[in-house]
C-alpha cells in the first residue's frame, strides 16, 4: 500500500537553515505534513489546508506564539510536537484547531499551562503533555476539551493540583499523573470524572487519601498508587468503587488494615499491599473483597497472621506473605473455610512451628505451601515433609517449587553425618533416594524418641 504513495515536498524557506516541510499524500484525502528542524518564525508562515496531520520534528519552537498555528480553514487532526525544545505557550496558541483530537506535546521544557492554553480544542480526545517541568494545574486549565479520554501528565514536577483542576473532564478516562511531586490530593478533585477507568499516581508522595476523593468513579477499574507516602488508610476508603478490579498501594507506609477498609470493592479481584509497615490486621481487614483473586502482603512486619484475617474473601486463589516477621501462623477460630487458595507462601519468616494439618484443612484446594526460610527445625520438617507427601498439596522453598529443594532443606537441618554416610553408599544425585532417606530417618527419629519416651 505504501508504494500507491506520492510524495512531493514544498520546501518553502530558505535552505541555508534547512528548515523544510513534506507532505505525503495519500490516494484517499489525507495529508500529512512533516517539518524537519523548523523555528516558530518558519511555522509561522506555513499555510495548510488540507494536512490532516502536521508533525514536527527536531524543532526549535521555544514560544509556540498564537500565530503559529493560526490556519484558517483547516481539519487538522493530529498535531505532534513533541521534543520541540518548546519553554511557552502563548494564550490562545491552538484555538484555530477546533477539529483536532490528538495533541503531543511530550518531552518539552513546559513549566505552566494555564486555564487559555487550550482554548479552542473542543474537538480534542488525548493530550500528551508526559516529561515537561509543569508543576501547578490551575483551575479550569483542561476545561475547554470536553471530550478529553486521555490526559498524560507523567513526568511533571506537579506538586498542586488546585481543587477544580479537572473540572469539565467528564469523559475522561484514563489519567496519567506519574512521577510528580503530588503531595496531596482534594477531596473533591475527581467528583465530575465520573468515566475514568485508570488513574495512574505511582511516584508520587502522597500521604493521605480522602475517601470522599473516589465517591463518584464508579466506573474505575485500574488504581495505581505504588510509591507513595501514604501511612493511613482508614475504613470504608474505597466503598464507592464498585468496579474496580485492580488496586495497587506497594511501597507505602502503610502500617495497619482497619476492619472494612476495603469493603465496597465487590469485583476487585488484585491487592498489592507489599512493602508496607503494616503490622497489624485484623479479622474483618478484607471483609467485603467477595472476588479477590491475588492479595499480596510481601515485605511488611506482620508478626503473628491467622486464617480468620482472610475472612470475607472466599475467591481468593493466591497470597504472598514472603519476608515478613511471622512467628505465629493460626488456623483461626472461626471455621472460615478458604474453598479456592491453591498457594500460599509464607517464605522467609521466623516459624519454627505451626499446624500445619489444620491450615491444610482450612484450605482443601492448596497446591502449593512455601515455606522456605522459616526457623524450622529437623524435627518439625520431616513429619511436614512427611504429611504433604501423602496429600495433593507441595510443600515447597520457593516459588519456583522444585521439589528436590526440600529435600535440600532437609539435609542442611537434619542430621549430615547420618547423610553423608549414607550418601557414600549411593548415588548422590538420586532424589528418590533421598526420599527414602529422609522417610527412614523420619522413623529413627520417632522410634528414637519413643525409646527415649519410655525410659523416662
Ligand atoms: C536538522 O538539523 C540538524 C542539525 O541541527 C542537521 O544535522 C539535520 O541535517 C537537519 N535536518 C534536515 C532535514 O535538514
Ligand atoms: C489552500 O488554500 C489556499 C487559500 O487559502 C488556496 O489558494 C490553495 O489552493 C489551497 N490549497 C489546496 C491544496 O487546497
Ligand atoms: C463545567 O463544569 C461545571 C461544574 O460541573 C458546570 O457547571 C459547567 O456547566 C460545565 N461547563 C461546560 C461547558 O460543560
Ligand atoms: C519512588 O518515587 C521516587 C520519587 O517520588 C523515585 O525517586 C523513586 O525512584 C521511586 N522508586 C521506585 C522503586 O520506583
Ligand atoms: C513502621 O511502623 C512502626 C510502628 O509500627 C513505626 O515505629 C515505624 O517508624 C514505621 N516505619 C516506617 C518506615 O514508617
Ligand atoms: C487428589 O486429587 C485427585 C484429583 O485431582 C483426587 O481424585 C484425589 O482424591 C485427591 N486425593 C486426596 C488425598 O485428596
Ligand atoms: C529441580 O532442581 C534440580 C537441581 O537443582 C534440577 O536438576 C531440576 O531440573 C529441577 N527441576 C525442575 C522441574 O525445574
Ligand atoms: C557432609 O558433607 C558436606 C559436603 O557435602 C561437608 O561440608 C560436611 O562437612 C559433611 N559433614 C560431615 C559430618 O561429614
Amino acid at each position: 500500500m505504501e508504494l500507491w504513495f506520492t510524495l512531493f515536498i514544498i520546501v518553502i524557506s530558505s535552505t541555508q537553515t534547512r528548515q523544510c516541510c513534506t507532505s505525503k499524500k495519500t490516494p484517499g484525502s489525507t495529508e500529512q505534513l512533516v517539518c524537519v528542524n523548523v523555528t516558530t518564525h518558519y511555522m509561522e508562515s506555513l499555510r495548510i489546508n488540507r494536512t490532516d496531520k502536521l508533525v514536527c520534528q527536531g524543532c526549535h519552537l521555544n514560544t509556540l506564539t498564537s500565530a503559529a498555528l493560526n490556519f484558517t480553514p483547516n481539519r487538522l487532526h493530529l498535531l505532534y510536537l513533541s521534543s520541540a525544545q518548546m519553554h511557552r505557550i502563548e494564550d490562545n496558541a491552538f484555538s484555530k484547531l477546533v477539529q483536532l483530537k490528538k495533541l503531543l506535546l511530550r518531552k518539552n521544557h513546559l513549566t505552566e499551562v494555564n486555564e487559555k492554553t487550550f482554548i479552542g480544542l473542543r474537538m480534542l480526545i488525548q493530550l500528551d503533555l508526559s516529561n515537561n517541568m509543569i508543576e501547578i494545574l490551575p483551575d479550569d486549565v483542561f476545561k475547554p476539551m470536553l471530550y478529553l479520554d486521555l490526559l498524560n501528565l507523567n513526568e511533571n514536577l506537579i506538586r498542586d493540583l488546585r481543587p477544580r483542576c479537572f473540572n469539565n473532564l467528564s469523559y475522561l478516562k484514563y489519567l496519567y499523573l506519574n512521577n510528580n511531586d503530588i503531595e496531596s490530593v482534594d477531596p473533591y478533585i475527581f467528583k465530575y470524572m465520573t468515566s475514568l477507568k485508570i488513574i495512574y499516581l505511582e511516584n508520587n508522595r502522597i500521604k493521605e487519601l480522602s475517601p470522599l476523593a473516589f465517591a463518584n468513579l464508579n466506573n474505575l477499574v485500574f488504581m495505581y498508587l505504588n510509591n507513595n507516602s501514604l501511612e493511613r488508610l482508614s475504613d470504608y476508603n474505597f466503598v464507592k468503587l464498585t468496579n474496580l478490579v485492580d488496586l495497587q498501594l506497594r511501597m507505602n507506609s502503610i502500617s495497619s488494615i482497619p476492619a472494612s477498609c476495603f469493603n465496597g470493592l465487590r469485583k476487585l479481584k488484585y491487592l498489592y499491599l507489599g512493602d508496607n509497615n503494616i503490622s497489624r490486621l485484623e479479622v474483618h481487614s478484607f471483609t467485603g473483597l467477595d472476588s479477590l483473586n491475588v492479595l499480596d502482603l510481601l515485605h511488611n512486619e506482620i508478626r503473628e497472621f491467622s486464617l480468620d484475617y482472610l475472612g470475607g474473601t472466599p475467591e481468593l486463589n493466591v497470597i504472598w506473605m514472603e519476608g515478613n516477621a511471622i512467628r505465629v501462623l493460626d488456623s483461626g477460630d472461626f471455621g472460615a473455610v478458604l474453598q479456592n487458595l491453591k498457594s500460599f507462601d509464607v517464605q522467609m519468616n521466623q516459624l519454627e512451628w505451626f499446624n500445619y494439618k489444620l491450615l491444610h484443612k482450612k484450605l482443601p484446594s492448596l497446591k502449593n505451601l512455601i515455606v522456605g526460610g522459616n526457623l524450622f527445625k529437623c524435627e518439625f520438617l520431616l513429619p511436614m515433609m512427611d504429611y504433604f507427601d501423602g496429600v495433593n498439596a507441595t510443600l515447597c522453598v520457593d516459588y519456583g517449587c522444585n521439589e528436590t529443594d526440600i529435600y535440600e532443606l532437609a539435609d542442611t537441618l537434619c542430621n549430615t553425618a547420618f547423610y553423608n554416610e549414607s550418601i557414600d553408599s549411593g548415588d548422590s544425585g538420586a532424589q528418590t533416594f533421598n526420599f527414602l532417606l529422609v522417610k527412614f530417618y523420619l522413623f529413627v527419629y520417632f522410634v528414637d524418641f519413643c525409646f527415649a519416651f519410655s525410659f523416662s
